[in-house]
């Protein structure tokens, strides 16, 4: 029987970079995935193909709606959607076997089957390559799946989740969204931008909860203006396909018709069929494995990581809780800074947040002070022609210590970055407002906002 220091189960951004930097720190390390592919839900099925898919769509958009206002004019533009999803594969493709590549190269042994826990140090392989290891460790990464929403029957062509709404052959006539969140948005702009009519179906009375409400605000404008539908305060009660195609009923108000629904209502940890019963590890609400600081279950000897327990079911979380339960293990210290995760919707334009909200703030009745920058006010906005939007900084009243970042605007996925940094040392808005930025950079609207908190920006 193989036997190993850390046996990780499950193969995604969480699971995969533990592997990886166990290697590194001199771990004799396996990494069980029952996927033919490596990489998780994010590589195969989320983030990577779904941004290739925004990006590909953006460039149609623009192709048939911008590129007139750069003064380029183009003959006819056609979609070939059949390309379009191909090189969505082949950039999925290349990324996963790059993680084959890297576990060779950490000499990471794979085991290609499902992994289910026997015994504290005692993993079972199933499948093809059926079988059993011992490691002295066992690391729990197996992500999240689609959460079911009662009454709608998932049949994986009409009705779907995201991995079918990455794949549709054709361009639906009318997609409905079932949820205004990552999934919904982002997926509803890709098909909307290809030339679906999309219906937007939203529990909530807002769409991104959990984000700032005057961005989220601010950004529900923007989507209607591109033409999306959005039905708010609305409880879908059942989802069913009938020979005219899809109807999804909602209490109280009238069914809507459709061609394809695509169900985003959240995600739930993946722990069927683990053992976790068996060797009694203790799960909280919704299912999440409980963890204390040093991610270890109620089991000596197994740990869990990324979307399986609490917080945000973020790649990136995943990624740096698995590197810091790792270096725990072995180093003794390792941490996440819970307070600087950022997370961003990759949608035009994009929104993207890292700290507290406003509202959060306010619940905390922590005193702050708060710094706006337009971009439209913001050469490098202009020159791109996207000046929707906005960078919001909030600071401590007292210290000046920066508290939240909240961007809707031109790449905020990547202006984030710089937020996040900041906050990661512990910076006051001064620090940001003192600190130079190259002209003319989007950036500067954050050393603008920056400025604003005492409200003393230059261009507005
Ligand atoms: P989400 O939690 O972001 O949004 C789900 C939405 O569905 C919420 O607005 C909720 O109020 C609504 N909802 C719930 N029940 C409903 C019902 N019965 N009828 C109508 N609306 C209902 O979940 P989503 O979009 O499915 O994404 C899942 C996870 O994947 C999220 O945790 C997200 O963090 C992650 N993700 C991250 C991305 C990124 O980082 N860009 C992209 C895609 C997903």
């Amino acid at each position: 029987m193989d036997s190993y220091d850390l046996v990780v189960i499950g193969a995604g951004p969480g699971g995969y970079v533990a592997a990886i930097r166990a290697a590194q720190l001199g771990l004799n390390a396996a990494c069980i995935e029952e996927e033919k592919a490596l990489g998780g839900t994010c590589l195969r099925v989320g983030c990577i193909p779904s941004k290739a898919l925004l990006e590909s769509s953006e460039r149609y958009w623009e192709a048939r709606q911008e590129l007139g206002r750069h003064g380029i004019k183009l003959g006819n533009v056609e979609l070939d959607l059949a390309a379009m999803l191909k090189r969505k594969d082949t950039i999925v493709r290349t990324l996963t076997q790059g993680i084959e590549s890297l576990f060779k190269k950490n000499k990471v042994t794979r085991y290609a089957g499902r992994g289910r826990i026997l015994a504290p140090g005692r993993v079972a392989i199933e499948g093809d390559e059926a079988g059993e290891i011992t490691a002295k460790h066992i690391l729990i990464a197996t992500g999240s799946k689609s959460a079911p929403l009662p009454g709608v029957e998932i049949d994986g062509n009409r009705i779907g989740t995201s991995t079918e709404a990455l794949a549709y052959p054709e361009v639906p006539k009318h997609l409905i969204v079932i949820g205004a969140g990552y999934i919904g948005l982002e997926l509803g702009s890709v098909w909307r931008r290809l030339g679906s009519e999309v219906t937007v179906l939203e529990y909530l009375d807002r769409i991104l909860p959990g984000m700032d409400g005057e961005l989220a605000a601010e950004a529900l404008k923007t989507f209607k203006k591109q033409g999306l539908n959005f039905r708010l305060s609305c409880k879908v009660t059942s989802a069913r396909v009938d020979e005219q195609g899809c109807v999804v009923d909602i209490e109280g108000q009238e069914a809507v018709r459709g061609d394809h629904v695509l169900v985003a209502v959240g995600r739930v940890p993946n722990t069927v069929g683990l053992g976790l019963d068996t060797v009694n590890v203790e799960c909280g609400p919704k299912g999440r494995i409980m963890v204390d600081e040093q991610y270890a279950t109620s089991v000596p000897g197994i740990y869990a990581i990324g979307d399986v327990i609490g917080g945000a079911m973020l790649a990136h979380k995943a990624e740096d809780e698995g590197m810091a339960c790792v270096e725990q293990l072995v180093a003794g210290y390792g941490h996440v800074n819970y307070d600087a995760i950022p997370g961003v919707v990759y949608t035009q334009p994009e929104i993207a947040s890292v700290g507290k909200t406003e509202e959060e703030l306010k619940e905390a009745a922590i005193e702050y002070r708060k710094g706006v920058f337009p971009f439209v006010a913001n050469g490098r906005a202009k020159a791109l022609g996207q000046i929707d939007g906005r960078i919001k900084i909030l600071a401590n009243a007292e210290t000046d210590r920066v508290l939240g970042v909240h961007i809707i605007g031109p790449r905020a996925g990547d202006l984030i970055a710089e937020a996040a940094l900041a906050m990661e040392f512990g910076a006051s808005s001064e620090d940001i407002a003192r600190t130079c930025h190259a002209h003319p950079t989007l950036a500067e609207a954050f050393r603008e906002a920056a400025l604003n908190v005492d409200g003393r920006a230059i261009h507005i």
